[in-house]
């Protein structure tokens, strides 16, 4: 059973239409307002500047624009783990328990990043209708299955930045294939880094190749645990999915390696942290390639080519179901900032789904923070989306509670 957090605290409050404050967002994009009511946690950074707006209604068409950009979100397995319900001005964000990973996420940690992935996504598409997205995280203590509740508060053409990453939802991918040469540029991985403490995280980009070794040993290490671990190859096997399959969710074997080449060479990253390069500029960080997850069936996708540019992990200063939703948020904005610049990532989360290998990740880094996510980039040409099931089947039908 997932077990969620609940954080909003136990005072009971009247939720509908609360009064809206704009809060300035510390990456200068995606303005989110925020209710102004206290008590309940909320997206977005801390300042506000002007008075209170009424929240304004969608029409159904907007609503379905607004959901497929959400639906496009990043999930564990391709779980697609969230349920929508929309409303007159505001759409609801549920966690789907049926789609919890119970075995290898039994605190529904990766669940509810997903669900954060898919919160931006919604904040991202009101922005594609000219919308400023108003969130409120947890807004019911006595609903913990509701995660959020996104308001459309008042209206605003989207910023350069904001429609270049609309543009990047169609190819936006996980990249477990080949990179192709050429750098992450300095400037874009200082946006990543930016966009990451907007959303109340943190992006550390790993340059010590000594550390990126380390974190390569971790995840084998957490990768063999699970290999012996029957119930959790047994749930893999589940969501992988065969060549020509028609499901909607689920990896599918164009989204997997041929053979998965990552996970048999050991030491890689070992090899690379000998030919390493000076570390003054962040996009010097080439470095080696970390073992990926082994889906254990092969699928389409060739393995080798360009080393990946940058290598970083996010963190959060708590570990707590607000924390992951801020996560899954930044994870999200991350990816697409690079996918408008045809940059893409690689995402490694194994080592994190072992409370004793992720307390090994967390001292690897110093302690400070909660790793969420391994995170790769590298450039790559191709942009093979994956599939998402028809929003009939995301949205909620049952009160949530
Ligand atoms: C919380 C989380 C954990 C993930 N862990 C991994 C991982 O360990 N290995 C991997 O190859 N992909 C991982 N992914 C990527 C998902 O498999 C991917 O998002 C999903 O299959 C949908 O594909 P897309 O990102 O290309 O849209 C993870 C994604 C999320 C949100």
């Amino acid at each position: 059973m997932m077990s969620i957090t609940d954080q909003s605290g136990t005072r009971q409050r009247d939720r509908l239409r609360p009064r809206m404050e704009p809060g300035v967002d510390a990456g200068g994009l995606l303005v989110t307002w925020r209710a102004t009511e206290t008590g309940s946690q909320r997206a977005g950074a801390d300042s506000t500047v002007q008075p209170g707006t009424a929240p304004a209604p969608l029409t159904p068409d907007e609503i379905a624009a607004v959901l497929s950009v959400g639906a496009r979100a990043p999930s564990i397995h391709n779980t697609q783990p969230w349920l929508f319900r929309p409303h007159d001005d505001h759409i609801d964000l549920l966690a789907d328990p049926d789609r919890q990973l119970s075995a290898v996420d039994p605190d529904g940690r990766e669940l509810i990043l997903s669900c954060g992935a898919a919160l931006f996504g919604l904040r991202l598409g009101l922005r594609r209708i000219g919308r400023l997205p108003a969130v409120e995280l947890q807004p019911d203590p006595a609903q913990p299955r509701l995660l959020a509740r996104i308001w459309s508060a008042g209206h605003a053409a989207s910023t350069r930045v904001e429609t270049d990453l609309i543009t990047a939802v169609p190819h936006r991918h996980t990249h477990r294939g080949p990179f192709s040469p050429g750098q992450v540029p300095d400037r874009l991985l200082a946006a990543m880094v930016t966009d990451a403490v907007a959303e109340g995280c943190e992006l550390a980009l790993i340059g010590d190749t000594k550390v990126i070794a380390e974190l390569d040993r971790l995840i084998r290490g957490a990768a063999a645990q699970q290999q012996a671990d029957a119930s959790i190859t047994a749930e893999l096997a589940r969501w992988v999915r065969p060549l020509h399959s028609e499901a909607r969710d689920g990896v599918p074997a164009t989204a997997r390696l041929a053979e998965n080449a990552w996970a048999s060479q050991s030491g890689r990253a070992g090899e690379a942290a000998g030919r390493q390069v000076a570390c003054g500029r962040l996009a010097e960080m080439a470095l080696g390639r970390l073992a990926g997850r082994d889906f254990g069936a092969p699928g389409t996708e060739e393995s080798g080519g360009t080393l990946p540019s940058a290598t970083a992990v996010l963190l959060t200063a708590g570990d707590t179901t607000a924390d992951w939703l801020r996560a899954g948020q930044a994870l999200d904005r991350v990816l697409l900032r690079a996918a408008a610049r045809w940059v893409f990532a690689s995402l490694q989360s194994q080592a994190l789904e072992s409370a004793c290998y992720r307390r090994a990740v967390r001292a690897l880094l110093g302690g400070s923070g909660y790793p969420q996510m391994v995170l790769q980039f590298g450039r790559a040409n191709t942009a093979v989306a994956t599939p998402r099931r028809p929003h009939a089947e995301m949205l909620a039908t049952q009160p949530a509670e």
